[in-house]
């Protein structure tokens, strides 16, 4: 099993990179055509990429929005409550941060369905080919030409006519100069829109399912809404919503008794790292209070961690901390409907197809 330590070391040591993931887990594949991101980069290229839109991501920018957060999840949690049995995937996981994602980025409100469609195209051909069907390569394929049509249309509406969100704020940069191309703008908006929404659905949908079957923990988060913040970690560390990522090897390194050679590629396992009793103690307990200020507690590493350290995990707490805050404090009693409940067939994003609820009292 992946220790925390040898996690922690890869991810730390830039000697490991990430640019070759892309050929590691689709090798030859027509995923290449799809404009490679920064998160498939290395210095000096991600920096400046992720420079241009970590701006919009900072802790203060993201505070921002919460107004706004609190009026969407309210809305939707409201919502189910009153039809009284839901599936809380569609109806909460899903529309919280696609809304959120699409609005940031100033895609007009009846094309959500399409950027969900497409981005679950892309989701499911994250996993490592030899896992997929030759439908799901080609679903991938499709998906890809599609955003690659519906961005390239829309990113040329903002440079006609600017607005206030990113698209327009990026194709403004692009307009400027040499420090982003077209290209480069694209593969930025893959990457933001299917991170920025397949991962926190399932945030949503295993944070909540971890809080129905253990009762205890909901109960102290009912009689304590600031927990909901603390929570929020120890949920992603309980239940990573992105299993793993690779790195390989530009040079020699020794780790744990191995010698890894230029080329070498290697899965590091966030969920096996989160659980390693080496680095939390009782890690298979639900704890909510495990984040809260006590010194000493690791990080999770359901962020990454070092130089591709999830950009918008100021986001993903702003959302999943007011959701928390509304099922516990606006819902009554949440019952869950089938345990355990049906699994996507991912591998890298790990997450539930439903999750059906009953909400009584
Ligand atoms: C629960 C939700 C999320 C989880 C679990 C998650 C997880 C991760 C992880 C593990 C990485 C690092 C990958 C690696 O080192 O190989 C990462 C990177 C990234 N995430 Fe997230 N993410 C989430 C939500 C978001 C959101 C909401 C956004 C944007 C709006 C986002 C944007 C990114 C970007 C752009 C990167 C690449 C950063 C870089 O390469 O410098 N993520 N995320």
């Amino acid at each position: 099993m992946p220790r925390y330590a040898e996690c922690n070391a890869i991810l730390q040591n830039p000697a490991w990179s990430h640019a070759e993931e892309p050929e590691l887990l689709h090798p030859g594949s027509d995923i290449l055509d799809l404009p490679a991101s920064f998160l498939w980069m290395e210095p000096p290229d991600h920096t400046r990429l992720r420079g241009l839109v970590g701006k919009a991501f900072t802790l203060r920018t993201i505070e921002g929005l919460r107004p706004r957060v609190e009026q969407v999840v309210d809305e939707l949690v409201d919502r189910a409550v009153a039809a009284g049995e839901v599936d809380l995937i569609e109806a909460l996981a899903y529309p919280l941060p696609l809304t959120m994602i699409c609005e940031l980025l100033g895609v007009p409100a009846e094309d959500h369905p399409t950027v969900r469609r497409m981005s679950a195209g892309i989701a499911r051909g994250l996993d490592p080919d030899v896992l997929l069907t030759p439908e799901e390569v080609a679903a991938r394929t499709e998906a890809a030409r599609e955003f690659i049509e519906f961005f390239g249309a829309l990113i040329a509406r903002r440079r006609a006519q600017p607005q206030d969100d990113l698209i327009s704020a990026l194709a403004a940069v692009e307009a400027a100069g040499d420090r982003l191309t077209a290209h480069e703008m694209l593969a930025t908006l893959v990457v933001l829109v299917v991170a920025g929404h397949e991962t926190t659905v399932n945030l949503v949908g295993n944070g909540v399912l971890a809080l129905l079957r253990n009762p205890d923990q909901f109960a102290l988060l009912r009689d304590n809404p600031d927990l909901a913040a603390p929570a929020v970690d120890e949920l992603l560390r309980y239940d990573a919503p992105s299993q793993l990522t690779t790195r390989v090897a530009t040079r020699e390194i020794e780790l744990s008794g191995h010698t890894f050679v230029p080329g070498d590629g290697v899965m590091v396992m966030f969920g096996s790292a989160n659980r390693d009793p080496h680095a939390f103690d009782e890690p298979d307990r639900l704890d909510l209070t495990r984040y809260t200020g006590r010194n000493g507690v690791n990080r999770h590493m359901s962020f990454g961690l070092g130089l591709h350290y999830c950009i918008g995990a100021p986001l993903v707490r702003l959302e999943m901390e007011i959701a928390l805050r509304a099922l516990a404090g606006r819902a009554p009693t949440v019952e869950l409907l089938a345990d355990p409940p049906a699994y996507r067939p991912n591998l890298v994003v790990r997450g539930m197809t439903e999750l059906p609820v009953r909400f009584t009292g």
